[in-house]
C-alpha cells in the first residue's frame, strides 16, 4: 500500500514536472481564480477556472503582423513573476480605496529572432492578459490579426449587444451562445453552475477597439479595422490593451469587480482639485420632445434668455452644471460647424458670467456631426481653449453619424482621436463627457477629467425611438455596458409619455414608474447625473424632485445588496462627503418586494430614511406615477421592506442622525 502511494506520488510529481514544461500556472492571491497557459506544438493557449470549474476552455493567443507572425513559437521563457498587494485612492468614483491585490507573470516568446511578451494578472475578482512587442528589427508593425480566443467552457445565458464598427446604442440581447453572431464587450455571460463571466478590454490606448466573433465554442478577438483593412499600425513597438474575463459567484460580484480600473495606469494629470462630479440639467430635452430646436429660429433653445431661465431653475435647485446645445454654428446642416462662434440670439460670456454668479457652470457641447478629421480636429485647440478661458468646467463632446474620413468610431485611428481631445480637455481644465464614444476601458483613473461618456443606448430613446427601451433594459446595462466605466444615461424623466407634445398613436415613451426614475441615480454609476426633463415636469411632483436634488454623484463605498441580471438589481451607496448612504433598486416587469437588511450602515447611528417607492397602485405601463414616500427612522440591525411595482424601483436616502 505504502509502496503504491510511494510510486503514484512519484508518478504525480513527474507528470506535473512534465507539464510544467509545457506549462505555466498562475493563481488570484485568494486561489480562487487560475489561469493555465499552455505551449504545444509552438502554439500557445490558455484556460481560466473558478474555484477548480474551468470557465474559459483552452483558447489561442498570438499576434500576427504583415511584417511578422508572432502565432507560432520555438521557445517560451518566464521573465518575472511577482506579487501585489496595495491600495489606491481614486478622484472620484464608486469607491474611495481600490484594492490592487494580484499576482503577475510575463511570458517572452520567440519565433526566430523575433518576440512578443505576454503579461498575465490573476486577481480575485478574474484574470487579464497583454501582448507587448518590444523594439526589434522591423521597419513598421501593421497587425491584421489578434488570436485571443476566449472559449466558453460552460452553457450559459448571455447578455450581448452585436458589435457594430460605429455605434454601442443598442438593446440588449439574451441569448445562448449559438445566437450571437459579433459582440461588443463587455459581454457578460451566467453559467448553469451560477458562475458570472463578463469579457471586455482595460486600457484601449493606440490600438482598435475589440470586439468579439462567434467560433462556435465561444469568440475570436476580431479587432475594428482601418478602411485598407489593417487592425492596428505602429511604428516600432506594440502593446495591447488587457483582455479582461472578470469573474464572480453571482452577478453582484461583477459590479464590484475593480480590475478594469487596477489594470489601468494612475493618474497622470498634475492637478485635479478642477475636476469635479455634479449634477446637471440642460437645454436639451426640449430638443429631443422636438419643442425647441438646435438650429436658431423662432424656436431656438439655445437663447440666451432660456439659458438665464435655466439657471434661475437649475441653481435654485442645487445643480452645478447646465449643459447647452445648439449654441454654436452648424446645425442647419450638421457641418460646417464653428466650435467658437455663437449664434446671434447667443451670449455665450452673459450666460457663463451668469451662470458663475449663481455657482453654476455651463456644460459646453461639441457635435460634431462624424466631421471629425476635416472640421473637428482642426478647430479643436482652439474649441477646448474658448471654453477653459471662460471657466467652463465640462465639455459634451458628440460623434453623430459616419466618420468624415472613412474611419470607424471604434477603431484605432478614432481611439487616438478620443485621447488627443481628452488630454487637450486635460490642458485646459476641462472635463469630458462623450457621447457617441469609444467604449469606457479605466482610463477614467489615468485621465480623471474623463468623466462620463453614453456609448449606450439611452434616455434619449424614450423621446423619440421606436421602440423606446423597454423596462428590462435598465437592469441590464449595469452588468454589460455599465462593467466598462462610467454611463451618462440622463435619468429623471418625469413625464413618461407626449401628448402635450407628440401625434396621436406617438410610438415613444419612458417605460418606468417615477420611482424607478430616481433609483436609476444609484443603480447607474456616473459622475455626472443628469436631471433630463424640463422644469415644468419637476414642477409637476416637487416631492419626488426632492430625492435628485440630494443624491451625490461622488461615494466612498458601493456595495450590492442583490442581482439578477435583465431582473433585478439594488445597491447601496455610501456619499464621499457626509455620513449618508442612498439606495436603489429596480426591477424589469415583475412587481417585486424585497426585504433589505440594512447591516450596511454604521453600527450604533441612527438613520432617517425618506423612502421614495411605487404606490400599491403603481405600473409602468398604466399608472407610472403612482408613488409613496415616508419617513423612517433606522438602524444597522433593522431591515426595511419595499415593494416595487412593475417596470418600478425604489429610491432611499438614509440621513445620519
Ligand atoms: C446625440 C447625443 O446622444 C445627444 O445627447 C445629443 O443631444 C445629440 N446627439 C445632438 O448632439
Ligand atoms: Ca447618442
Amino acid at each position: 500500500m505504502k509502496l503504491l502511494s510511494f510510486v503514484s506520488i512519484l508518478l504525480l510529481l513527474i507528470l506535473s514536472a512534465c507539464q510544467s514544461n509545457n506549462r505555466y500556472s498562475l493563481s488570484s492571491p485568494d486561489t480562487s481564480n487560475q489561469v493555465d497557459i499552455f505551449f504545444n506544438n509552438g502554439k500557445l493557449s490558455y484556460t481560466v477556472s473558478k474555484d477548480g470549474e474551468q470557465l474559459i476552455s483552452p483558447s489561442r493567443l498570438g499576434l500576427i503582423f504583415e511584417e511578422v507572425d508572432l502565432s507560432t513559437f520555438d521557445k517560451l521563457s518566464v521573465i518575472s513573476e511577482t506579487y501585489n498587494n496595495s491600495s489606491w485612492e481614486t478622484i472620484w468614483g464608486e469607491n474611495k480605496i481600490i484594492k490592487d491585490n494580484h499576482h503577475f507573470l510575463s511570458l517572452e516568446a520567440k519565433s526566430g529572432k523575433h518576440i512578443v511578451e505576454i503579461h498575465f494578472k490573476a486577481f480575485n475578482d478574474g484574470v487579464a492578459y497583454r501582448y507587448i512587442v518590444p523594439e526589434q528589427k522591423l521597419d513598421s508593425l501593421h497587425l491584421t490579426q489578434e488570436l485571443s480566443q476566449f472559449n466558453m467552457a460552460q452553457k450559459g445565458d448571455y447578455w450581448w449587444i452585436h458589435a457594430d464598427y460605429d455605434s454601442y446604442e443598442l438593446l440588449y440581447n439574451q441569448t445562448k451562445l449559438a445566437k450571437i453572431d459579433t459582440a461588443h464587450t463587455p459581454i457578460t455571460a451566467k453559467f448553469k453552475s451560477g458562475k458570472h463571466i463578463s469579457i471586455h478590454e482595460a486600457a484601449l490606448v493606440d490600438y482598435a477597439s475589440m470586439t468579439l466573433k462567434n467560433n462556435g465554442e465561444g469568440f475570436d478577438c476580431d479587432l475594428v479595422p482601418w478602411p485598407d483593412g489593417i487592425k492596428v499600425k505602429s511604428e516600432k513597438t506594440l502593446k495591447s490593451p488587457w483582455r479582461v474575463i472578470i469573474t464572480g459567484n453571482n452577478a453582484g460580484d461583477l459590479i464590484e469587480s475593480d480590475m478594469v480600473l487596477n489594470l489601468n495606469e494612475p493618474n497622470k494629470l498634475e492637478q485635479t482639485d478642477w475636476i469635479e462630479p455634479m449634477r446637471y440639467m440642460g437645454i436639451w430635452w426640449d430638443m429631443h420632445l422636438n419643442t425647441k430646436t438646435w438650429h436658431a429660429g423662432a424656436n431656438h433653445g439655445a437663447t440666451t434668455e432660456y439659458a438665464m431661465e435655466m439657471i434661475d431653475f437649475a441653481s435654485a435647485n442645487g445643480f452645478r452644471g447646465l449643459l447647452i446645445e445648439g449654441w454654436n454654428l452648424g446645425w442647419e446642416t450638421w457641418s460646417n460647424w464653428n466650435f467658437t462662434k455663437a449664434y446671434p440670439d447667443f451670449d455665450i460670456e452673459k450666460v457663463q458670467q451668469y451662470a458663475k454668479d449663481n455657482n453654476m457652470t455651463i456644460i459646453g457641447h461639441h457635435e460634431t456631426g462624424g466631421k471629425v478629421a476635416y472640421e473637428y480636429e482642426p478647430q479643436m485647440k482652439e474649441a477646448f481653449e474658448f471654453y477653459g478661458d471662460l471657466g467652463i468646467k465640462a465639455v459634451k463632446t458628440g460623434y453623430v453619424g459616419k466618420i468624415d474620413n472613412g474611419q470607424y468610431h471604434h477603431g484605432q485611428w478614432m481611439v487616438n482621436h478620443y485621447q488627443r481631445a481628452l488630454e487637450l480637455a486635460a490642458k485646459n481644465k476641462v472635463a469630458v463627457v462623450a457621447h457617441e464614444p469609444i467604449k469606457a476601458t479605466g482610463l477614467r483613473r489615468t485621465y480623471p477629467n474623463f468623466l462620463s461618456r453614453e456609448g449606450v443606448r439611452g434616455q434619449e430613446y424614450n423621446a423619440w425611438a421606436n421602440p423606446s427601451n423597454p423596462p428590462n433594459h435598465t437592469t441590464i446595462i449595469p452588468f454589460t455596458r455599465g462593467l466598462a466605466g462610467p454611463t451618462d444615461f440622463t435619468p429623471g424623466a418625469f413625464q413618461m409619455t407626449y401628448e402635450e407634445y407628440r401625434e396621436p398613436g406617438f410610438p415613444s415613451r419612458v417605460s418606468t414608474t417615477l420611482a424607478k426614475q430616481l433609483a436609476l441615480y444609484v443603480t447607474i454609476y456616473s459622475p455626472v447625473q443628469m436631471a433630463c426633463d424640463l422644469p415644468k415636469h419637476y414642477k409637476r411632483h416637487p416631492e419626488m424632485f426632492e430625492f435628485i436634488k440630494s443624491v451625490p454623484v461622488d461615494w466612498e463605498y458601493s456595495k450590492v445588496l442583490n442581482a439578477e441580471i435583465g431582473e433585478y438589481f439594488t445597491i447601496a451607496r455610501k456619499d464621499r462627503k457626509s455620513s449618508n448612504w442612498y439606495l436603489g433598486s429596480i426591477t424589469n416587469e415583475e412587481g417585486r418586494e424585497f426585504e433589505i437588511t440594512l447591516d450596511f450602515l454604521e453600527e450604533g447611528k441612527t438613520y432617517q430614511a425618506i423612502i421614495y417607492q411605487d404606490g400599491k397602485e403603481a405600473h409602468w405601463e398604466n399608472n407610472p406615477y403612482d408613488h409613496k414616500i415616508y419617513q423612517k427612522a433606522v438602524s444597522a440591525k433593522e431591515s426595511i421592506q419595499i415593494q416595487l411595482a412593475s417596470g418600478g424601483g425604489c429610491a432611499i436616502e438614509f440621513i445620519a442622525e
